[in-house]
């Protein structure tokens, strides 16, 4: 993981390199730092923690963030070495002539580090970049070119990087280079930018250029030249921004979270709109590449993903096996990755993924991708890794995600299945197969933000809950069916940003084990939407209620003879079972939402995470 960025031309480079690391921090929040080029010195400062502490640090270097118009920066999240000042980038080599920031995994970094060691390179932490600079600046030895010193390290380096490097000796530019990790480099007038992101550089400017793997580009203040892996010139196509500076700001709400739970009625509208043009209307779907008698040929179905996105890649199997009547397997991206997968030309395999650059899932889908199969990528971003691998790029248009609990997102996720799922089914049984149904489901999906927005302006029980339970140290969610995938996602959401110990079952496996764990100081949220499993759900109920667990209902509907079962009940709006987990999922994230809040805790940036995974 861990953000990158880079800036050369006449604004003071600290500050642009310091308001591109806030946007980054959604990569990594353990430590950060900066490299200043002020004539042909270097200054490098570091801070343990979060960014506000190299802010501070900054405050008392003013005379040389005053001077400064060329800098690199780093915000971290640790692979290799504790999250400490001395482990966070950038590092630099023993002459202190190269400084270098790097996001990625350096896998050959102890063969190269004792190669080094034995050519007399000390070094001062424990992380793999350090050995790619001291490599790098070796290289420059020979070369005393910074380019041609970049191509041949990178040449000896095995794994995944994106670097940003600087050199006292030539202080008008930055060389970059990039594999299996992201990288944009922004152009301005007069000045140029390097990040890890598009947020960390869009508020200066709308065009960019994003380095494909193995290019090694040198970015000056009034020219950018790119060189493939021969060492060839290339011409790299220039890119329109999609996002405006407003989408990564916290328009009023207290965290992104909160704000990003919001945002999702609208998101739904976006989904949908030009897809669903009403209920007796097949679904438009023209990013699906494959014809109807391509799709009549799909024997299976193989959806990849990762936390929250393999969440939503669930109900995705619930609703494709229903409509499509095709047989859908569901597999994290790390678990599919090392096992003899059974694909062919005649799968569909679905990655789903908020970011598009998760590691485990753009491994999964290169490694299937060879078995000639059908890829199709779900993502919030078109301008991804894996939107690039995609021979169907459904892009879901949530905007940017900052938080790093991921919720507009799985809504967009959601809805895309739902969408393709009936689209499956419209193209390979014909219009005749939209019956009453498929209409109903259509209908509720149009529907769904009013919904949604009903349940947001009604979050004060919700709220109420929160406060009631939120010192209990143990959480059990349960459901079946469509909502057994809510229950998971509902208790992600709770772990991951009130760190309160919570898991999500299928009501029928309590009895299995996980029951005897239940007493009362066990709280158990039961999901019971009515539908075909609502009775099986409300006795799994009454046996945790025997084992005077605490029960808290959130139901589209409950028998007056029921309620006694419950200590609290949050009441959804009534709809179908299909479309429940779209509604239901906005009470599970409110819930943890407050539940973290009235905590105190970091919700937009939790603890020993990042947004975007791109190690495996
Ligand atoms: C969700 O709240 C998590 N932050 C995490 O599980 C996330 O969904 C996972 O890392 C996958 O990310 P992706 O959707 O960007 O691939």
């Amino acid at each position: 993981m861990c953000g990158i960025i880079g800036y050369i031309g006449s604004r003071k480079a600290s500050e642009v390199l310091i308001s591109g690391l806030s946007h980054l921090e959604y990569r990594g929040y353990d430590s950060s730092g900066i490299a200043l080029m002020h004539g042909n010195s270097v200054d490098v400062y570091k801070a343990q923690g979060k960014l506000v502490n190299l802010i501070e640090i900054l405050k008392t270097k003013q005379d040389i963030c005053d001077i400064s118009h060329i800098g690199i920066g780093h915000i971290r999240w640790a692979t290799h070495g504790l999250p400490t000042t001395v482990n966070a980038h950038p590092h630099t080599c023993n002459c202190k002539n190269l400084t270098l920031v790097h996001n990625g995994i350096i896998e050959n970094y102890q063969e190269l580090k004792e190669i080094l060691q034995k050519e007399g390179c000390i070094f001062q932490s424990q992380t793999d970049t350090e050995v790619a600079a001291h490599l790098i600046a070796r290289e420059y030895g020979k070369t005393n070119n910074l380019l041609k010193a970049m191509q041949s390290a990178v040449k000896q380096i095995k794994g995944a990087f994106a670097f940003c490097a600087i050199h006292k000796l030539e202080p008008d530019k930055i060389v970059v280079a990039k594999r299996n990790a992201p990288l944009v480099i922004g152009l301005g007038e007069g000045e140029n930018f390097v990040a890890s992101d598009i947020p960390a550089i869009i508020e200066y400017t709308k065009k960019a250029i994003y380095l494909s793997d193995n290019e090694v580009g040198v970015v000056e203040k009034n020219s950018i030249q790119i060189f493939d892996e021969n060492d060839k010139l290339i011409i790299n196509k220039v890119e329109y921004l999609p996002f405006e500076a407003v989408a990564i700001s916290k328009m009023g709400y207290k965290h992104f979270m909160l704000k990003e739970i919001h945002e999702q009625s609208d998101v739904v509208r976006n989904v949908l709109s030009g897809k669903l043009l009403g209920i007796n209307n097949e679904i438009k779907l023209e990013e699906f590449k494959l014809t109807p008698s391509e799709i009549n040929k799909i024997t299976r179905v193989q959806i990849i993903a990762c936390g929250t996105s393999l969440h939503a890649g669930m109900v995705g199997k619930y609703i494709i096996e229903k409509f499509a009547k095709i047989p859908v397997d569901v597999e994290p991206s790390s678990e599919y990755i090392y096992r003899d997968t059974i694909a062919d030309e005649n799968t569909l395999v679905i990655g789903i993924s908020q970011s598009g650059e998760t590691a485990d899932t753009i491994t999964a889908i290169k490694q299937v991708k060879e078995k000639k199969s059908h890829i199709a990528i779900i993502t919030n971003r078109a301008d991804s890794t894996m939107a690039r691998l995609a021979d169907s790029l459904l892009p879901v248009n949530a905007g940017i995600e900052v938080s790093v609990a991921a919720t507009k997102s799985y809504m967009a996720q959601l809805i895309s299945l739902y969408l393709l799922s009936i689209f499956l089914m419209e193209q390979k049984f014909g219009p005749s197969a939209i019956n009453d149904e498929v209409k109903t489901l259509k209908q509720e999906l149009i529907e769904l933000p009013s919904k949604i927005e009903a349940l947001l302006e009604n979050a004060s029980n919700i709220q109420r809950v929160a406060k009631k339970y939120a010192n209990y140290k143990d959480f059990i969610f349960i459901a079946r069916g469509i909502n057994y995938p809510s229950a998971l996602e509902g208790a992600l959401k709770l772990k991951e940003i009130s760190y309160i110990n919570a898991t999500g079952y299928g009501a029928g496996e309590l009895k299995h084990g996980p029951i005897a764990m239940l007493d009362e100081n066990m709280p158990v949220l039961a999901i019971l939407n009515t539908g075909i499993v609502y009775d099986k759900v409300l006795s799994n109920c009454e046996e945790a209620k025997a084992r005077q667990a605490k029960l808290i209902g959130v139901t589209n509907y409950i028998a007056d003879k029921d309620v006694r079962l419950f200590d609290d009940i949050i009441t959804v709006p009534s709809g179908s079972d299909l479309i429940s987990p779209a509604v239901n999922i906005v009470v599970l994230q409110l819930l943890a939402y407050y539940i973290a809040e009235y905590l105190g805790k970091d919700v937009d940036q939790p603890r020993n995470l990042a947004k975007s995974v791109t190690v495996e």
